[in-house]
């Protein structure tokens, strides 16, 4: 049986292995060969899970697990999340790695991302299993095509397969998201305190004013005091 990861590209039914070091360009049309074409070929099991076209050309969706990326994919990350956050470290990652992304790739060129972390978290007394997703991010020539939209489905469409209860993030811009399914929630939270690679300590807030949630199973979001069990997405 295929397991949920292995969400397809067009006719091959099993996710590819790819290198970013040794590219051998020149296959037939699957996951394998849409990076391949692309220099930024990927590493580890990669898992096509759509395109999407416009105008601009055609965008390949992929879903990567965070340790199978390589070096240079992991600097384009980087350079993305630069220029799409002011003042991001300069690493990968923001607080921690997320355990997988979404990556959209145009003509060769990384145009998106999305990181997702699994993470078990407790809403009062209730233990639930979220996606939590960090730094979606286009770049800016790339914006307003539906991109980060499509990302977002992406994840919605995995969580159901996974048995999620809700995917969760933190957003002060609330527009992208409502329109997907999120919803605001003002509970109390408590979250570890990270910074640069060191733990700081707890931190709570009465209300983040930004946490947003989507469900995805039949459970409704609980009321009370959100525990993240880690640091902040
Ligand atoms: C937010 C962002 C990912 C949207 O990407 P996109 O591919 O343009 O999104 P879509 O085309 O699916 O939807 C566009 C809509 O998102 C909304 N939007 C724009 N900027 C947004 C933002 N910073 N946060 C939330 N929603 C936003 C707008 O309603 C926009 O509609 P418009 O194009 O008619 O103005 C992109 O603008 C971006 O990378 N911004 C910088 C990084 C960022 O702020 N990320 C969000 C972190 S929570």
């Amino acid at each position: 049986m295929v397991s949920p990861l292995h969400v397809m590209w067009g006719r091959q039914p099993r996710p590819a292995r790819l290198s970013l070091h040794s590219c051998r360009c020149g296959r037939a049309s699957t996951v394998t060969d849409v990076a391949h074409r692309g220099q930024a070929c990927l590493a580890g099991r990669v898992h096509g899970v759509g395109q999407k076209r416009d105008g601009g050309g055609v965008t390949a969706i992929f879903r990567v697990a965070e340790a199978e990326i390589g070096r240079d994919l992991r600097l384009q990350v980087q350079a993305l999340l630069q220029a799409c956050f002011a003042g991001y470290p300069s690493r990968s990652y923001f607080k921690l790695p997320p355990h997988f992304r979404y990556l959209a790739m145009t003509n060769e060129v990384l145009v998106a991302q999305m990181g997702v972390e699994l993470r078990v978290i407790r809403v009062d007394s209730a233990v639930l299993r979220t996606f939590g997703v960090v730094d979606l991010c286009v770049s800016p020539s790339e914006r307003s095509h539906g991109l980060a939209g499509r990302l977002l489905a992406e994840v919605t469409e995995l969580a159901r397969s996974c048995g999620v209860d809700f995917v969760i993030l933190f957003a002060d811009d609330d527009r992208l998201y409502t329109r997907a399914g999120w919803a605001r929630a003002a509970n109390p939270c408590s979250w570890v305190k990270v910074h640069d690679h060191t733990t700081l300590g707890l931190a709570t807030a009465e209300d983040t004013g930004s946490l947003m949630v989507k469900r995805i199973a039949q459970r409704a979001w609980p009321v009370g005091e959100v525990d993240l069990l880690g640091h902040l997405f």
